[in-house]
Parts: C-alpha cells; sequence; structure tokens
C-alpha cells in the first residue's frame, strides 16, 4: 500500500494548477471544442485567465492539423485531471523570454518494497530498490514510524539509517536496506502493529519538490510477533543456510543436482539451501530440485518479477539481502556463493570443526581454486559423458598473481545488510585467513551449458593452454564416488537419468 504526497502541493497551487491546465487543453485543441469551451471559459474569472494566457494563445494551422489528427475527444471528457499541466513560455515586459520547462512522468520509482523483517523488539529491517541517480547524486531520506494496532495514536518514529549494499554495481536501480532501529520497544507487547516508512526525495529529481511516498512496510500480527519471538529465543533451527543468489537462463539439471547432493551432504542434517529462481528454473531442473525440496533441504523463491526492475545481475544484491534478514535468526551460519561453486574442507576436517574454530569471526572469506571448464583426462574420454562434472574436470588454473574473487559465509545475527563477496555492514571481526581450513572450487561457465563440458582429453598432469598453465588436481574427483552413493541414499535412484 502506497500512499503518495507531495508537501509543497498546497491547496492553493492545486487549485492554479488545474486552472493552468483547463488553459493548456483550450491551447491545444480548441478546434472542435470550440463552443463548449467558450461557454466553459465564462465560468473561469476572465482574470485569473488573462494571469495564465500563454504568450502564443492564438492557433496556427499545424496546432489545428494536430488537434484533428491526434487528439481525442474522450481525453478531454476525463477534464483536467487527466491531463498533464502545460507551461508555457512567457514575455516579461522588458523583453526578457521566460522559458518553461514542463516535466512529464517518473523515469524510476522512489522505492520498490520487496520486504520488511523485524530484528529485535525495537528493530526493523526493509529491503528495497530506489532509483541509482537519486542515490548518486541527491539525498533522499527515510523515516520509520511505528503504529500500534490498538492504540494508533501512540505511534513512535525514527529515522531510518539506509544502507547501500550494492553501491557502484546497481543500474536504473540500485539496493536500498533501511535499518529502522527505534530508541524504545516497538511492538514488543505483542499486540501487533505497523512499520511505516516513509522515503522522501529531498528535492531529488525535482529541487522544488520533497516527494514523499509513505509506505506500509509490514504489517505484524501477534501471531507474527509470538514467531518472531519464538524463533529469537530458541535458538537457530538450522546450522548453515546456503542464500543463492538469482538463478537465471538455461541451467544444466545434471550440474545442480551434483551441486545439491555435494552440498547437502557436506553441510549436513541441520543445513537449508534458499533458492531463487529468476527465471532459470526451467521443468528439468525442477525435477532435480524436487526430492531436496519433497526432504526439506531446499525452498524455492519465484523472483522472476524482479526482471521488471533493471538492477545488477538479477538483483543479486536484493535477493541476498531479502535471505539474510529472513532467514536472520534461522541459521548459525549463512554461505553466499553460487551453484557453480564448490565449498571443500580438507579430509581431516569436518564443516563443523572448522567452523567451530571461526566463532569468533562474525565473518570469514574463502579462496577460490579456478578450474578449467573444458580440460580432461584421456582415460575418461570414452566414459565421460557418465561422469559427474567435478569428477572428470580437474584441470586447475594456477596461474599466479591475479586476484580472484572470494566467497564468504556469515553469522548473520551480527550481520545488517551483505554483499555478494563479502559484508560490510556487520559487527564483529571479518577474517581472510582461512587457507588450508575451506576453500572453494569454480567451474566457471559449466552451470549454464547444456552439452558436455569436455572438450580436450590431455594426459599429463601439466600443461599450458592459451598462456594459462594448469596441473591436475583430483580432489573433488576423489570424493565423487561417496557424493553418489549419499544421493542414492538420500533420495533414490530418480536422478539417474538426469540429462546435462
Ligand atoms: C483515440 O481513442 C481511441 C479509442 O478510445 C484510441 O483507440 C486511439 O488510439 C486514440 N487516439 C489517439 C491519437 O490517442
Ligand atoms: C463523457 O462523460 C459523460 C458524462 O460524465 C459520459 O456520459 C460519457 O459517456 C463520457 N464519454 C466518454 C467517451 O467517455
Ligand atoms: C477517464 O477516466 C476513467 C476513470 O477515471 C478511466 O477509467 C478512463 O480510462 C479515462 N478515459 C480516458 C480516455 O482517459
Ligand atoms: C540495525 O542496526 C543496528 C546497529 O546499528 C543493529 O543493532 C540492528 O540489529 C540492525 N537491525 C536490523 C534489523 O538489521
Ligand atoms: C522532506 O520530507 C521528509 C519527510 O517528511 C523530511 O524528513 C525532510 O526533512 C524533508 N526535506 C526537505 C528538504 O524539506
Ligand atoms: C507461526 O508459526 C506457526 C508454527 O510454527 C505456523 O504454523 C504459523 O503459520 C506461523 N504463523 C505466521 C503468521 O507466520
Ligand atoms: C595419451 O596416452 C595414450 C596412451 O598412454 C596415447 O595413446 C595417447 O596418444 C596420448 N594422448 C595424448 C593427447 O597425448
Amino acid at each position: 500500500m502506497v500512499i503518495s504526497n507531495s508537501s509543497s502541493t498546497t491547496k492553493e497551487k492545486d487549485h492554479n494548477k488545474e486552472r493552468r491546465m483547463f488553459v493548456g487543453v483550450v491551447w491545444n485543441c480548441a478546434a472542435e471544442l470550440k463552443l463548449l469551451l467558450t461557454t466553459l471559459l465564462f465560468l473561469c474569472s476572465l482574470a485569473t485567465l488573462l494571469q495564465f494566457l500563454p504568450s502564443r494563445f492564438f492557433l496556427s494551422p499545424s496546432d489545428l492539423r494536430h488537434c484533428l489528427s491526434d487528439s481525442n475527444i474522450t481525453t478531454l471528457n476525463n477534464s483536467s485531471s487527466q491531463l498533464p499541466h502545460i507551461n508555457t513560455d512567457y514575455l516579461f515586459n522588458d523583453g526578457v523570454l521566460k522559458r518553461a520547462f514542463n516535466p512529464f512522468g517518473s523515469a524510476a520509482y522512489n522505492f520498490i518494497l520487496m520486504s520488511a523483517y523485524r530484528g529485535g523488539p525495537n528493530t526493523f529491517a526493509v529491503v528495497g530498490l530506489s532509483s541509482k541517480p537519486l542515490h548518486l547524486y541527491a539525498n533522499p531520506t527515510y523515516q520509520c514510524r511505528w503504529v500500534p494496532h490498538h492504540d494508533p495514536l501512540n505511534s513512535i518514529s525514527t529515522a531510518g539509517h539506509k544502507i547501500l549494499p550494492d553501491w557502484g554495481y546497481g543500474r536504473v536501480y540500485t539496493v536500498v536496506v533501511v535499518n529502522c532501529t527505534f530508541p524504545t520497544l516497538a511492538g514488543a507487547d505483542g499486540k501487533g502493529g505497523q512499520l511505516l516508512l516513509r522515503a522522501a526525495t529531498n528535492g531529488g529529481g525535482d529541487r522544488t519538490l520533497n516527494i514523499t511516498d509513505t509506505i506500509l512496510a509490514l504489517d505484524e500480527t501477534p501471531q507474527d510477533f509470538a514467531n518472531f519471538t519464538a524463533q529469537f529465543t530458541s535458538g537457530p533451527k538450522y546450522d548453515y543456510l546456503y542464500c543463492g543468489s538469482s538463478l537465471y537462463g538455461n541451467l544444466s539439471p545434471q550440474r545442480v543436482r551434483e551441486w545439491l547432493a555435494y552440498h547437502v551432504r557436506l553441510l549436513g542434517a541441520r543445513s537449508h539451501f534458499v533458492i531463487h529462481d529468476a527465471g532459470g528454473v526451467h521443468e528439468g531442473l525442477m525435477q532435480v530440485l524436487r526430492p531436496w525440496m519433497e526432504k526439506g533441504f531446499v525452498t524455492l523463491q519465484d523472483i522472476r518479477e524482479q526482471e521488471r526492475f533493471d538492477g545488477y545481475y538479477h538483483n543479486q544484491f536484493l535477493i541476498v539481502n531479502d535471505c539474510l534478514h529472513r532467514y536472520r535468526f534461522a541459521a548459525k551460519w549463512m554461505f553466499f556463493f553460487d551453484v557453480d561453486e564448490f565449498i571443500f574442507v580438507p579430509k581431516k576436517s569436518t564443516i563443523k570443526s572448522i567452523l567451530d574454530s571461526l566463532t569468533d569471526f562474525t565473518q570469514f572469506t574463502i579462496e577460490q581454486m579456478p578450474m578449467s571448464n573444458k580440460l580432461c583426462l584421456t582415460q575418461d574420454a570414452p566414459t565421460a559423458f557418465r561422469k559427474w562434472g567435478f569428477e572428470k574436470l580437474v584441470y586447475k588454473d594456477v596461474k599466479r598473481g591475479i586476484r580472484r574473487d572470494r566467497k564468504y559465509a556469515v553469522q548473520p545475527q551480527n550481520v545488517f545488510a551483505t554483499g555478494v563477496h563479502m559484508s560490510q555492514n556487520m559487527v564483529g571481526k571479518t577474517t581472510h585467513k582461512t587457507e588450508g581450513r575451506i576453500k572453494y572450487f569454480h567451474y566457471h561457465g559449466t552451470i549454464a551449458e547444456r552439452r558436455e563440458p569436455c572438450r580436450q582429453f590431455l594426459n599429463s598432469t601439466e600443461i599450458t593452454i592459451d598462456g594459462i598453465p594448469y596441473i591436475v588436481d583430483t580432489t573433488m574427483r576423489d570424493i565423487a564416488g561417496a557424493v553418489k552413493r549419499f544421493e542414492l541414499k538420500m533420495i533414490g535412484s530418480r536422478l539417474q537419468r538426469t540429462r546435462q
């Protein structure tokens, strides 16, 4: 629910606007309506009318043509409120011509609400998109108000703290997380209430206007509050939660099948995977997700509608921030990486032993092992089509001196907003020193490829191709058997015939 108004608009101005609009109508379309309008003109006071008389009041032949061909009488039927208001040039007595500017429409929304979540007895996060130039070149502000259902007159309000987690990456829209932290408890009596967000442009877009949209961000029922409290106090339901970014394109069901089996095995019984479908979950992909959804490991969210709003890579920053706040109290650790990436911990350790050793940190980052997406072993050539991707793609890119992306995990209770490669809005420490403890293998470009990935079969354990040195690394290949057995044990043989 959005109630829009602009604070500089007074009744007086509205009145003037209507009259100017009326002149605009006369100006544009006098021909057929001369009679009607003449009558109406009488109804308006002549004095006021003169004030707004355009400098060139009389119609030229081209205006007449315009009227006859282009314009619709039905438009006029809806009176001035349907027509955009037209300012015209004005000739001053001293001969100076004051030029007019006529704005039409609005190119980007002030705010697009995705979600709002309670984060404590007095704090909330509102997640959405907003016009990027508005944030880059102006200073829109946010105000939060809590209105108790049972006592609306006793509302409280506070300044919203805006966080722009995709700074520099946005397109038409940028992601905004508004942190609403009230100085006193807000709805902590559990009786329910509304969180209103007032988004003000503060003169961005039009210096003469402070366009303010009042948005009902959250309408909390007593049951919602009870559920929040239960989760907040009982501790996280999951040990590890995966927040996937937007899935898009013609994805390979077989690669996703492998990824899921691998990670459910790695992260274990108390793990959960939130997958976001931005158009990439076709029927074939659905088939490999379904068994794990039925087992309660996977939640699939359809986020296709975000495509209406042009943001960075199918609004992935928006999606991960929604996921962060939605599951903030449901998981001890939250992981952010992609479905062509495989987290790995060395044999002597487990994911639990590694993460337990990192509990002092709110966040840690994970080093990347880039793998070739086309080089395979000669010995695999006859059976490659039957092997799994991470089983047969064994050539690791070992080029030095390249800064590679890292991925990361956080303890979400301490995090207020999140990025794609790391979070910068949190309390507590971050460590990058995780080498030897945890890493990830990246099979770039294999996930959106529907054909057999092996293109070149090689014998040697070291090779340089196109200037990139590779060595054979069978770390992942060696686990493939165990992962396949795990999948069979967990969901049976229903995915055996999955296609590339
Ligand atoms: C005039 O109105 C008709 C029907 O209402 C519409 O189909 C047509 O496109 C309109 N023409 C213009 C120029 O707006
Ligand atoms: C214009 O308005 C009148 C009265 O409000 C209505 O009877 C008529 O149907 C309308 N004409 C069109 C084309 O909408
Ligand atoms: C006139 O206004 C009515 C109701 O506000 C709307 O349904 C109709 O589409 C409008 N017609 C035109 C031609 O703008
Ligand atoms: C908002 O920020 C404050 C710290 O500035 C933090 O304590 C609180 O948890 C945050 N709220 C949400 C919902 O992220
Ligand atoms: C615009 O409106 C908002 C909300 O009403 C207010 O906080 C802000 O100070 C206003 N800005 C200006 C420049 O008047
Ligand atoms: C609250 O939690 C209960 C039990 O977990 C669940 O059945 C119910 O749908 C939840 N209600 C809301 C409003 O989320
Ligand atoms: C790989 O080794 C096999 C047997 O060892 C040999 O027949 C084959 O030609 C070699 N292939 C390449 C590409 O070197």
